[in-house]
């Protein structure tokens, strides 16, 4: 049963993300004081991204652009720039451009599902390092007859409860193709709305590479149970805490990357690993594809 005030999850996690208690437009101080990624120190990223701009170099020469999804404080751009990358530099962010950002680097504040649409016939390389977890889904739970139900967000409280069977078509088939929900009670988080966001980030490529490299997971241990019980969470202050759709924490779940990856139909090749720099990520993986 549906009860009328109770809002659908990706309606609260998208309130927090661009809407009126948005983590990161800051209504609850510097959202960076939360959260430290890897991409300030991490060793791997620098190397990877050469070569994808090489790649993209060979395939149609300069002028090539480097663009940065989620750019957050801009530090992976700034590293680029003193790594002497010559390349366009361009962040999208929700937050205004930062402080202090070398002036060589371009910036655009918006949602990127907006502006990645508005972008074409980029040569070069994009990247989106823990962007797309950030993006709403929509998540089911189990009954104890293994019948998916949908969570939804008590207006109030802004918890986590759990609503009526999933019915729609084509979360039902994702679900069917990627994450089958076989097991009473288990937790399972629909991906569709990251598919989405891939395909219109990718779709800015003309020619060269997109990277991205967040938590995620694959469909062999989706089916082992591995995530059974969904990885949807809140972060506050660098801590794992309960995913209130307040606007107090960073709503996150995992992301299903062999989904995702499909959503490039264009891609001429893709590679998925392990991400093993970032210490105790486990589940952190990288997604390569190029585009010629
Ligand atoms: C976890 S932070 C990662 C920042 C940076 N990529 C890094 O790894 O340090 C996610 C960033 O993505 C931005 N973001 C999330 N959803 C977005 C959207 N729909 N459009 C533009 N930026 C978004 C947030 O504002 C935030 O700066």
């Amino acid at each position: 049963m549906v009860v009328p005030d109770e809002l659908t999850l990706v309606d609260a996690w998208e309130e927090t993300l661009t809407g009126v208690r948005s983590f990161y437009r800051g209504a609850h101080g510097d959202p960076y004081q939360h959260f430290a990624t890897d991409i300030a120190r991490g060793g791997e990223i620098i190397p990877l991204i050469r070569e994808l701009f090489a790649f993209a170099s060979d395939c149609h020469g300069g002028p090539l652009t480097v663009i940065d999804v989620g750019s957050g404080t801009g530090e992976l751009l700034t590293r680029l720039a003193i790594a002497g990358i010559d390349a366009r530099l361009i962040g999208i962010d929700l937050r205004p451009r930062p402080a202090g950002l070398d002036t060589a680097i371009e910036w655009v504040t918006g949602d990127a599902r907006v502006v990645a649409g508005e972008i074409r016939g980029i040569r070069g390389v994009v990247v989106a390092h823990e962007f797309l977890d950030d993006i709403p889904c929509a998540a089911v739970e189990a009954g104890e007859d293994g019948c998916p139900r949908l969570m939804r967000v008590d207006p109030s409280s802004r918890r986590l409860v759990i609503g009526e069977p999933l019915e729609d078509p084509a979360d039902l088939a994702w679900l069917d193709r990627w994450w089958p929900v076989t097991r009473p009670f288990m937790r399972a988080e629909i991906g569709r709305s990251r598919d989405t966001a891939w395909a219109m980030i990718t779709g800015m490529l003309d020619s060269g590479a997109a990277l991205a490299i967040d938590y995620g997971h694959t469909r062999p241990e989706r089916l082992a149970g591995t995530w059974d019980g969904g990885t949807l969470v809140g972060y506050r202050d660098g801590r794992v805490v309960t995913p209130l759709a307040d606007g107090s924490c960073n709503l996150t779940a995992h992301v299903a990357i062999d989904s995702v990856a499909e959503s490039a139909p264009r891609a001429q090749s893709t590679r998925i690993d392990r991400w093993s720099s970032a210490p105790g990520r486990a589940d952190f993986v990288s997604l390569v594809q190029t585009f010629t």
